[in-house]
């Protein structure tokens, strides 16, 4: 990006000097706005409320007695609800508990303590495991990886997924790759839906570890913005189609569909990996939640009924993100300085600033009382090697708080410019 194109030392030196004093003026406001995480508002949760208005008796559809202990992989009627939605088969499923993210570190730590099916010894065992880690990415999904010791390896995302000429070479030469991370449908934060193209080759492409899996975080796949939602291939199918059917787990839960922390989560696999799977959670739980599956069933009834709901989701974001936009544009376009993305869905828009000035923003922010995810978070052991990306989550705060965050974001980012290329 060259910064700041056509105007001359004077006019750099006036635009910062206007601009430290609104600044110092917003400083003044004493405000206390987070836009740190990605949280449904309060209009969105109340979306949900009907779910306990169906208690009139806590039996399944099969007369199981959901207040009772059993069935490890969840209720049938939950199963064929997950699986409607996301085109897998009802036996290749797990139901779990309120969190999608714990699957996920459950799934490592028992790679790591016990292996999972086709591994030939656990994780633990072995001297050195690496995992390709997309980014910008989750922040967790690189805590996670980061407590087990594994050493994060970057891929730059681009606008239809990770960089595939990158991880093929990687995975075809190095065997201590044993993993990915991806969140393939209106990614966090980057907002991007991964190519068809992108699907097939981490389907098929050959890795050097037999026991290389990917961990198909899906956790955005109901939530679009509009009508006209992205697409995403279906991997499980791929693997299986390719000769690699035990290569990928998929995720996700109704975090933000009905309530995040009293949601339902689930894992899909191939029938050998689920199978596997099974039998070590039947080791640590004797089932999850039943009365939340079916109480979540009852309220959510079927795929149209989610998608109708998740409709109204997108009623109440739709204008955030939109307000957002119209902000970034009004003060940050044709300056050379910030580039963002316009996501179709999810729940994030990512910023990247002019290099080297992303920590120094969102400290400017904090000191005005505006506090962002932490710059650097959404890589690998929070180092943005450009100190460029800013993620923004529009969803929580009321419109007039966020579009108040987004002004002072945007002063923010003009002044760690300025301040970086007049020193
Ligand atoms: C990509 C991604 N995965 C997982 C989660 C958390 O999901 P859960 O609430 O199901 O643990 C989030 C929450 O922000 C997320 O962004």
């Amino acid at each position: 990006m060259q910064a700041y194109q056509g105007y001359s030392k004077e006019e750099m030196i006036k635009r910062k000097n206007e601009l430290s004093l609104k600044y110092e003026d917003y400083k003044k406001q004493g405000l206390k706005l987070d836009m740190s995480r990605g949280k449904p508002c309060t209009e969105q949760l109340d979306l949900s409320n009907g779910l306990f208005s169906h208690t009139e008796n806590l039996f399944a559809q099969d007369g199981f007695d959901c207040r009772n202990y059993g069935l490890v992989d969840g209720i049938k009627e939950a199963k064929a609800l997950f699986a409607e939605l996301f085109n897998v088969p009802e036996d290749q499923l797990i139901i779990g508990g309120n969190s999608s993210l714990n699957l996920m570190y459950d799934l490592i730590a028992k790679a790591f303590n016990h292996g999972l099916y086709g591994f030939e010894k656990p994780w633990s065992k072995l001297e050195k495991v690496k995992f390709l880690c997309p980014a910008p990415g989750y922040d967790r999904h690189f805590a996670v990886t980061e407590l087990f010791g594994v050493e994060m390896i970057t891929v730059p995302m681009k606008k239809d997924g990770p960089d595939m000429d990158m991880i093929e070479a990687l995975v075809a030469e190095d065997e201590s790759i044993k993993g990915m991370w991806s969140i393939p449908m209106y990614s966090n934060p980057t907002g991007i839906t991964y190519s068809d193209e992108v699907v097939r080759r981490l389907a098929y492409m050959k890795t050097k570890a037999p026991d290389f899996r990917i961990l198909w975080d899906n956790a955005y796949a109901l939530h679009h913005l509009y009508d006209t939602p992205d697409k995403l291939a279906d991997i499980i199918s791929l693997c299986q189609e390719a000769g690699n059917p035990d290569r990928v787990y998929m995720f996700s839960s109704t975090s933000k569909v009905t309530f995040p922390g009293a949601g339902v989560a689930f894992i899909a696999s191939s029938r050998a990996n689920i199978d596997h799977l099974k039998k070590l959670i039947s080791k640590q739980t004797i089932g999850y939640n039943k009365i939340n599956m079916l109480l979540h069933v009852r309220f959510l009834k079927n795929a149209d009924n989610v998608r109708e709901h998740m409709r109204k989701h997108a009623e109440i974001l739709r204008p955030k993100f939109e307000a957002v936009n119209e902000i970034l544009e009004k003060n940050l376009s044709g300056k050379g300085i910030a580039a963002w993305n316009k996501p179709n869905g999810g729940y994030f828009i990512s910023l990247d600033v002019y290099e080297g000035c992303a920590k120094k923003t969102v400290q400017l922010a904090k000191e005005a009382g505006v506090v962002f995810t932490p710059a650097g978070a959404t890589f690998p052991y929070g180092n943005d090697p450009k100190d460029s990306n800013i993620r923004i989550a529009p969803t929580y705060p009321p419109i007039s708080e966020l579009k108040t965050a987004i002004e002072v974001l945007c002063v923010c980012v003009e002044l760690a410019v300025l301040d970086k290329i007049l020193a």
